[in-house]
C-alpha cells in the first residue's frame, strides 16, 4: 500500500498521478480511515467479526470479467461519491486506487489523496467520506466487499444535496471538525 496526494494533472485516471507534496503522518487517522496489510483472510475474518459484518462477496473488475461494460463501470466508480455505511474492501489479487478527500470541504486545501492498493491490502472508509475508485494501468483487480447485512452499495454522487446528507454532516462535524 502506498499513499500520496493525487497530482490532478491531465491524463487517464488509471495512471499513478503521484504528486511529490509530502503527506501529513496522521492523514488516514485524521480522516477516520483504517488501512493496512492483512496477509491472510483469517485476519480479515477477525475484523469482520469484531465489526459485526456478516456477509461478503467477491468482485473482479477487468475487461475479461466485465466485457464491454468495463470502461463505463470504471468511469462510474471514479465519480466522487459517498455512502451511508462503511465501505470495506480487501484486495485479493491485482491492484487499484482508492482516492479519498482530505482538507476542509469545498475549501482551497481540499485535495485528493490516492491510496494504491494491492493483494492483501484492506481499507475501511467511514460513512460520509467522499471518495472514488479506479483500476490502474493493469486493468485488473479482484476484491472482497464486506457488508453487515444486505449490501448497501448506493453511491450518492457529490452534489449540494448530498453535501447536506445527515451522514455527510455527521462526518464533517465529528471527524473533520469543520
Ligand atoms: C464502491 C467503490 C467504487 O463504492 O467506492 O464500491
Ligand atoms: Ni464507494
Amino acid at each position: 500500500m502506498k499513499i500520496y496526494y493525487y497530482d490532478s494533472l491531465p491524463g487517464d485516471q488509471r495512471e499513478p498521478h503521484e504528486s511529490p507534496d509530502p503527506l501529513p503522518d496522521t492523514l488516514l487517522s485524521d480522516l477516520s480511515i483504517i488501512a493496512g496489510h492483512y496477509p491472510d483472510v483469517a485476519s480479515v475474518d477477525e475484523i469482520a467479526k469484531a465489526r459485526s459484518y456478516k456477509n461478503r462477496d467477491v468482485i473482479t473488475v477487468s475487461p475479461d470479467a466485465m466485457g464491454d461494460i468495463y470502461e463505463s463501470k470504471v468511469k462510474m466508480f471514479f465519480d466522487e461519491h459517498l455512502h451511508e455505511d462503511e465501505e470495506i474492501r480487501y484486495i485479493l489479487d491485482g491492484s487499484g486506487f482508492f482516492d479519498v478527500r482530505s482538507g476542509a470541504p469545498g475549501g482551497e486545501d481540499e485535495r485528493w489523496v490516492r491510496v494504491a492498493m494491492e493483494a492483501g491490502d484492506l481499507i475501511i472508509l467511514p460513512a460520509g467520506i467522499y471518495h472514488r475508485f479506479t483500476t490502474d494501468e493493469k486493468n485488473y483487480i479482484k476484491a472482497m466487499r464486506l457488508f453487515k447485512d444486505e449490501p448497501k452499495w448506493t453511491a450518492l454522487n457529490r452534489s449540494p444535496e448530498v453535501d447536506a446528507n445527515p451522514y455527510r454532516q455527521e462526518y464533517i462535524t465529528s471527524v473533520l471538525k469543520a
